[in-house]
């Protein structure tokens, strides 16, 4: 089944769990380390919103959210009303550039092909503010068991695509985009580890 299907068939599960794992510690750590107190943030793979898009609604941003799963977006509706949300896949968006203080792409980056992160992260760099930041989660061998993975791994029930190239490639990508690495974090949260990174253009 497609990963947009499997998602439509996840919304309802994810609205049982919501508010399961406290996310109050990654947040606000972000939200600490950037330069302004509200702005413009871009959510890549919003799901229902919760928390990451509600809590920066919550501190006056302008929230635009994309996601291809209808079924998430109807949930992010209900859940964070005020954000802008834009029913696509995140490979296909565009935006002007330096549009955004910050952009967000918690636990989605991983079901892109890891051979096109670095066009994806292109992007992002483009979409920032010279001080803005991003934040990412990347899957690791914490995660998949290899140093470097495209395949699948079975998550509630269903073979969900995975991708990820090794910590040390993909902050050689980063760099060589422009970006600075501000920060990089083994965290794991409901019994899973992955990477969380910050990232900055390069001042
Ligand atoms: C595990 S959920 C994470 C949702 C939310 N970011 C969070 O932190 O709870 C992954 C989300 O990414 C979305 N997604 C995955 N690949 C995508 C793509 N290529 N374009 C847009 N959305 C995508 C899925 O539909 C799903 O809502």
């Amino acid at each position: 089944m497609k990963l947009q299907k499997i998602y439509d068939g996840f919304a309802e599960t994810y609205d049982q769990n919501r508010g399961l794992f406290d996310m109050t510690e990654v947040f606000e750590s972000f939200y600490g380390c950037l330069d302004v107190k509200t702005g413009n943030l871009l959510d890549l793979g919003c799901g229902a919103g919760e928390p990451f898009a509600r809590l920066f609604v919550d501190r006056g941003w302008t929230v635009t959210g994309v996601d291809f799963s209808q079924r998430m977006l109807e949930l992010a509706s209900k859940y964070v009303p005020e954000m802008k949300t834009i029913h696509a896949d995140m490979r296909q968006v565009e935006f002007e550039p330096n549009q955004f203080d910050a952009i967000i792409a918690t636990y989605s980056l991983f079901h892109i092909p890891s051979n096109e992160h670095a066009t994806l992260f292109e992007k992002l760099y483009s979409w920032l503010r010279p001080n803005g930041k991003a934040l990412f989660t990347y899957a690791t061998k914490e995660y998949t068991g290899s140093v470097e993975f495209d395949g699948y791994i079975n998550f509630m029930g269903q073979d969900l695509y995975y991708s990820h190239t090794s910590p040390e490639k993909l902050y050689s990508i980063l760099q060589s985009i422009g970006f600075q690495i501000e920060s990089t974090n083994y965290r794991n949260i409901g019994d899973e580890t992955f990477l969380w990174v910050t990232v900055s253009p390069k001042g």
